[in-house]
């Protein structure tokens, strides 16, 4: 899934703030238990991802895709004292593990946890007016998302996007459908004059997008 040369990644990896242990724990965790771990955001995206949340300092984020609660519990770090993190899974299986996580990392009270498909539960989630949103579950219906979060975003609310580097194919010969897509999603962003955007070329490509 790295784009980085391995050393590089390394290095990186040795330069940024150590991987809490209780997030340590749940990577472990994921890895032992749970189909495809590698979808968890791992120890230097989840530091961006916390280091944005900081920086952001948001009361309200949305984030799609929750998986064990690895970048639920990243982004959590930097909500405001009030702040709430929406977060959508469609694996109804995962509830026990989170609740787990989120005690774990004392986050239980600022999680509001939906299971469902996200294309519906994004509508229906009344707060219209995130600081922050994280796009991160099943990639083909990315650009589906975007416009749905858009809509749910305050002018000068961060989106980020994850896997849209799609392993180096979308810049590459490759045509299948999910590189077409994830270059469409890319193509149609880059021409969206409502938002600022660029792609930082973390793990397999993080686009950060700030609405104006
Ligand atoms: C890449 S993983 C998320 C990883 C997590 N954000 C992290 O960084 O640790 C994608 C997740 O999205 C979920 N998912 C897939 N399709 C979905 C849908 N239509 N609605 C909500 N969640 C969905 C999957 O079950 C999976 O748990």
């Amino acid at each position: 899934m790295e784009i980085l040369p391995h050393d590089l990644q390394m290095y990186l990896e040795d330069h940024c703030d150590p991987e809490p242990p209780e997030l340590q724990k749940i990577n472990r965790e994921t890895y032992l238990k749970v189909l495809q771990p590698h979808m968890l955001s791992g120890h230097y995206q989840g530091r961006l991802l916390s280091m944005l949340s900081k920086m952001m300092q948001p009361k309200s984020i949305l984030e799609i895709g929750t998986f064990t609660g690895y970048s639920t519990i990243c982004l959590a770090e930097g909500l405001a004292d009030d702040g709430i993190i929406h977060t959508i899974e469609i694996n109804r299986e995962m509830e026990e593990m989170l609740i787990q996580h989120y005690k774990s990392t004392n986050v239980e009270k600022k999680v509001k946890q939906y299971f469902g498909p996200a294309a519906q539960i994004i509508v229906e989630i009344k707060e219209n007016n995130f600081d922050l949103a994280f796009i991160d579950a099943d990639k083909r219906n990315n650009l589906n998302y975007f416009q749905l979060v858009i809509e749910k975003i305050r002018s000068g609310g961060l989106i980020i996007i994850d896997n849209v580097l799609w392993k180096g194919k979308v810049y590459g010969a490759e045509n299948d459908t999910d590189t077409r897509l994830i270059r469409e999603l890319n193509d149609h962003i880059t021409q969206d004059t409502r938002v600022e955007k660029l792609i930082l070329p973390v793990r397999d490509g993080v686009m950060l997008i700030r609405k104006k």
